[in-house]
């Protein structure tokens, strides 16, 4: 996975950061391969090879009653319908349908393709098939799986699987989770297997990456905090994994715990600074407007969710209770700014083009961006850029005061062109239409460019190679 700071550089550096690190990686790998076969011997024979995390099922659960009054415990749990309820809620926290649903006839049964810097990673059936799902799992083992990021043969699992942040949910939560799992149509499904290179298919080597970037344990609630801010890092931290995004990656893509939520870059998609800085994060965003962005995907006057961030609205915090995503807002208030270096916050770009004769042009030329964005765009977003239908849900919003046409670079516009939106909500099904077979790399590079000068931030341009190299980002 791609990742960088909240500064984009250009394409071209980040695609040769990317190869660069590939490189360091690869050679770190095979450095450390000899240490490896140590370490792999003394975690099958050292002293405390296994900790606490394999606590009899029994002595876990009476854990979890102990710990059923504190801001992580949701309400208590009479019946088994309830407790299914609750696990429902708890997997839509925690997306698990993103990475594990790849086509909606087959809920849950993976077949996701995931492209890491070191090959694809397909995810699996999770459906409680007995064959191809985890229709034999023990409760303990998918424990050990979400808790520890080992699978059911004692085998590592990558961390493409968020297990680094689940790791945080507490046992009760997680054996929620799995009661709803249980409940599911068993699916008989075999994703097809990963494809990464070597010395990355020797599962064995994450335990290297856990060394440096992961560590084993639950949600240890700071007292000092209120239960508010208790329960949103429980949920941000844990559950919502909002960092796998949000946070860039170190050399061997762990999370860089120093620059927490200042942004990252994913298969194309800038997921941006969310620090409470005035400037590069959302410090200046109200508490409405991050709640209302959470719940709807839109933050009118600000910003609206596509790509990724579509999803995550779409999956998962749509459902979240207006107290649990005021937790998370509570949380994100508390994350320390830090700066990318903008000049200005991202939604405080634009002025509405006000010379329509400019844009009516004698010849249509095929490569004026003014040109194809009235006759691609303007139908929605008006020849102004103001759009259509303001703040309504499924308007077509303005594109002046809007992040993706402010960001410091251009990525997302291109992709949001590329692709288009979609996004469904209880409140509306927004939908976009993709110009991305319809519009050629210099047509989105020409309408990507006169949309960031005209409408947002000038000095976020794109070059024909960038689109194209967008385009083959999956
Ligand atoms: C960001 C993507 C992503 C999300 C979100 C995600 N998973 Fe996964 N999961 C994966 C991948 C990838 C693997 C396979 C890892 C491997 O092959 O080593 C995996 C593996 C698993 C496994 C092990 C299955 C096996 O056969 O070994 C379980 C169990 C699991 N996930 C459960 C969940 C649950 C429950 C959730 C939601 C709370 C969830 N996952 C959310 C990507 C994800
Ligand atoms: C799968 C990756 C992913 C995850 C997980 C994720 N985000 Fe995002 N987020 C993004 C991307 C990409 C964008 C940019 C969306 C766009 O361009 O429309 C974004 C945008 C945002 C924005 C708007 C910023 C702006 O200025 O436009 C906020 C706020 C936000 N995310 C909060 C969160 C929170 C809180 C969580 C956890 C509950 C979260 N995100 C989880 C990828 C992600
Ligand atoms: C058929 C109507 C329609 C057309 C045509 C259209 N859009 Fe959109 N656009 C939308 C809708 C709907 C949304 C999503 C609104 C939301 O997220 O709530 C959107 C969102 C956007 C966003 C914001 C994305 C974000 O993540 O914040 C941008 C930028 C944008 N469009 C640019 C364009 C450009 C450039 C074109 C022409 C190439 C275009 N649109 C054509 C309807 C349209």
């Amino acid at each position: 996975m791609t990742k960088n700071t909240s500064r984009v550089p250009p394409l071209e550096a980040l695609v040769a950061r990317t190869r660069r690190r590939r490189f360091t990686v690869a050679t770190l790998a095979a450095l450390f391969s000899l240490f490896a076969l140590y370490v792999a011997w003394y975690e099958a024979h050292g002293p405390g090879a296994r900790r606490s995390d394999e606590l009899p099922i029994t002595q876990a659960r009476a854990d979890d009653a102990l710990q059923a009054n504190d801001a992580t415990a949701t309400a208590p749990t009479a019946a088994g319908a309830d407790l299914v309820k609750r696990g429902e809620y708890l997997a839509r926290a925690g997306d698990c349908a993103a990475c594990h649903t790849a086509d909606k006839t087959r809920p849950f049964a993976g077949g996701l393709p995931i492209n890491t810097p070191f090959g694809t990673i397909v995810t699996p059936n999770i459906t409680p098939d007995p064959d191809t799902g985890i229709g034999q799992w023990s409760d303990a083992d998918f424990l050990r799986a979400m808790h520890e990021g080992i699978g059911k043969s004692g085998e590592r699992l990558y961390p493409a699987f968020p297990y680094a942040e689940y790791t945080k949910v507490t046992d009760r939560d997680v054996l929620a989770i799995r009661a709803y799992l249980n409940t599911l149509a068993p699916i008989h499904y075999a994703p097809p297997g990963n494809s990464l290179k070597f010395p990355f298919n020797q599962r064995w080597l994450m335990v290297f990456w856990n060394m440096f970037n992961f560590t084993e344990g639950r949600y240890v609630p700071d007292p000092k905090q209120s239960a508010e801010w208790n329960r949103g890092a429980y949920l941000v931290e844990g559950l919502a994994h909002c960092e796998e995004c949000h946070t860039p990656r170190n050399v061997t893509q762990g999370l860089k715990t120093g620059a927490r939520f200042s942004g990252a870059v994913q298969a194309g998609w800038h997921a941006y600074n969310i620090t409470q800085d005035k400037t590069s994060g959302v410090g200046g965003w109200s508490d409405d407007e991050l709640v209302s962005y959470l719940s709807t995907g839109a933050a009118p006057g600000r910003a609206n969710a596509a790509g990724p961030m579509a999803e995550v609205v779409a999956d998962s915090t749509q459902y979240l209770t207006h107290e649990d995503l005021g937790s998370i807002v509570a949380y994100l208030r508390s994350v320390p700014p830090i700066s990318g270096g903008e000049s200005r916050p991202r939604d405080q770009w634009g002025n509405p083009a006000d010379d329509v004769t400019a844009l009516r042009g004698t010849k249509i030329n095929a490569v004026n961006g003014a040109q194809l964005f009235v006759a691609n765009c303007a139908t929605c977003h008006s020849w102004t850029g103001q759009g259509v239908g303001a703040s309504a849900p499924g308007a077509y919003p303005s594109l002046i005061h809007n992040s993706v046409v402010g960001a410091s670079d251009a990525n997302n516009l291109a992709l949001v062109i590329l692709h288009g939106v979609r996004r469904t909500t209880k409140q509306a099904d927004v939908l976009m239409p993709a110009f991305g077979s319809q519009l050629t790399d210099d047509q989105i590079a020409a309408i990507t460019n006169y949309v960031t000068r005209q409408f947002g931030n000038p000095q976020s341009t794109l070059t024909v190679d960038q689109v194209a190299s967008l385009r083959t980002q999956q």
